[in-house]
């Protein structure tokens, strides 16, 4: 074995492993790419095959990546994309980094960590390096992957290394990428975690290695409900704000003046995207079987889910204001993505928000830049209104659900259409038909200020 560890890493530090990356999604193509443009020959494996076909054409599907990025990736000869996972047999180290979702019962749905194993099973490299990235409760490193392997009769240290690596990325972040953005790891034995560090140490600028996998494995959800507990306690505080006549937001900016102790959150439509709202549900869910019941974890989890109802509430208020009431109106959505400046609507507040006015009896339509479709619950699709202001005009009210740096807010704030901003968007703006949440609907529209905007 220690011949094993040696090659690997001699491998590693002279950039002659072979790497691989299962699941070429948000997280595994930004990996990908910055394996290879470090030196590395990388093997991506991906089930679907419109995405493999994607890369080769040098077409990115992932806002971080250029396709410029891509081709020059491509162009490199060091990145062969495939459905095939037979090719595990060439792979010195492997990353995992496919979906960790919720099944219907908001349980933790594992199967393509398990389907992965399963191939890992069939394809293995004796002594390949295994690192698991998909988010997870602790334990799964071990469950999953280290047990399931030893009944084939894979000894863990002695015939493969493994470590779990939690991912970090944040999609769109100019400031923090893959390279720039410290990486915690923890290794099952002392040679897996030297290995570990040693591949992540060539690509990522800071590796930051822990005792054992399931503190990595942790860290990433303490990280996330970190996360779910401070917007669920601000999300409350607008709410409390509303009701008490006074503006959240700049009760924030007054608080984040305080040089320490602080850290501002702001509140929202709700939470989104394949992590926040999904992963502190990974830990409830573990927890509960050590009889620990999370309080904090499950109160985040119904305030947060609750906000889109306080959103439709909050537009009822608006247009009762201008008389009318929601059932027949028309409401412009502007922003579906769960954050700005991005096409994600996984999990997307939005897509509540969207059913909400629906099922009201509004007629709602949406403005996103960034995604022109999404599917409504009943499967139908659902196109993106083109952008015109004049156009806009003619709705009763306009819900600005994400804060996307591209939308022409001083024009839109101009129509003189009674605006919900669930982001704070057009603080700018102090126009009275400009309503926020957090903030009570302070501006009772007087018939001459109607007179004005109609
Ligand atoms: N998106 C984020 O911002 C983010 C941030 C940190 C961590 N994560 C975590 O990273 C993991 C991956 O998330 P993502 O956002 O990249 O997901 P994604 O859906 O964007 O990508 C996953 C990819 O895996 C592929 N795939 C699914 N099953 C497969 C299989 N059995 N074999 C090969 N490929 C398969 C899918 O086709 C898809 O291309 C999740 O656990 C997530 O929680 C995501």
């Amino acid at each position: 074995m220690k011949e094993q560890f040696h090659t690997l890493m001699n491998a590693i530090e002279s950039k002659k492993a072979v790497l691989g990356v299962v699941g070429l999604g948000y997280v595994g193509l930004p990996l990908a790419v910055e394996m290879v443009k470090q030196g590395f020959t990388v093997i991506g494996i991906d089930l679907d095959p419109s995405k493999v076909e994607s890369i080769y054409q040098g077409e990115s599907y992932i806002h971080d990546i250029s396709s410029e990025d891509l081709k020059t990736v491509m162009q490199s000869g060091r990145f062969q994309p495939t459905t095939d996972y037979s090719m595990l047999r060439v792979i010195d180290a492997l990353s995992i980094c496919v979906p960790t979702p919720l099944s219907e019962n908001q349980d933790p749905d594992t199967s393509y960590i398990v389907t992965v194993v399963d191939q890992i099973k069939l394809h293995m490299k004796e002594g390949m390096l295994i690192t698991l990235e998909s988010t997870t409760y602790p334990g799964t490193t071990e469950e999953l992957i280290e047990q399931e392997l030893e009944a084939i009769g894979k000894k863990v240290g002695e015939d493969y290394f493994l470590c779990f690596s939690p991912e970090r990325v944040d999609p769109s972040n100019g400031r923090y990428t893959t390279f720039n953005t410290p990486k915690v790891i923890g290794g099952t034995t002392e040679e897996c975690l030297k290995l570990g560090a040693a591949l992540y140490s060539q690509y990522v600028e800071t590796v930051v290695p822990v005792s054992n996998p399931k503190i990595a494995e942790m860290s990433k959800l303490l990280e996330n409900t970190f996360r779910s507990v401070n917007i669920a306690f601000v999300n409350e505080m607008a709410m409390m704000c509303d009701r008490m006549g006074i503006d959240i937001w700049e009760v924030i900016d007054a608080a984040a003046t305080k040089p320490f102790g602080f850290m501002p959150f702001y509140p929202g439509p709700g939470i989104g995207g394949h992590c926040i709202p999904l992963d502190p549900m990974y830990l409830s869910w573990k927890a509960k079987g050590f009889r620990f019941y999370s309080q904090f974890i499950e109160l985040a989890q119904s305030t947060n889910d609750n906000m889109p109802y306080y959103v439709m509430n909050k537009t009822a208020t608006i247009l009762n204001e201008y008389a009318k009431s929601i059932r027949k109106s028309n409401i412009l959505l502007l922003g579906m993505a769960y954050k700005p400046n991005i096409a994600d609507l996984r999990e997307s507040p939005a897509l509540e928000v969207y059913e909400l006015f629906k099922e009201a009896g509004a007629n709602v339509e949406y403005f996103d830049p960034y995604a022109d479709t999404f599917r409504d619950k009943h499967g139908e699709t659902v196109s993106s209104v083109e952008y015109n202001p004049a156009n806009f005009k003619g709705y009763d009210c306009i819900v600005l659900i994400t804060n996307h740096k591209d939308l022409e807010y001083d024009e839109i704030a101009s129509l003189g259409v009674p605006i919900l901003d669930t982001r704070n968007a057009f603080k700018e703006y102090p126009l009275p038909h400009i309503y926020k949440i957090g903030h009570s609907v302070q501006h009772p529209v007087t018939l001459q200020e109607e007179a004005v905007f109609a």
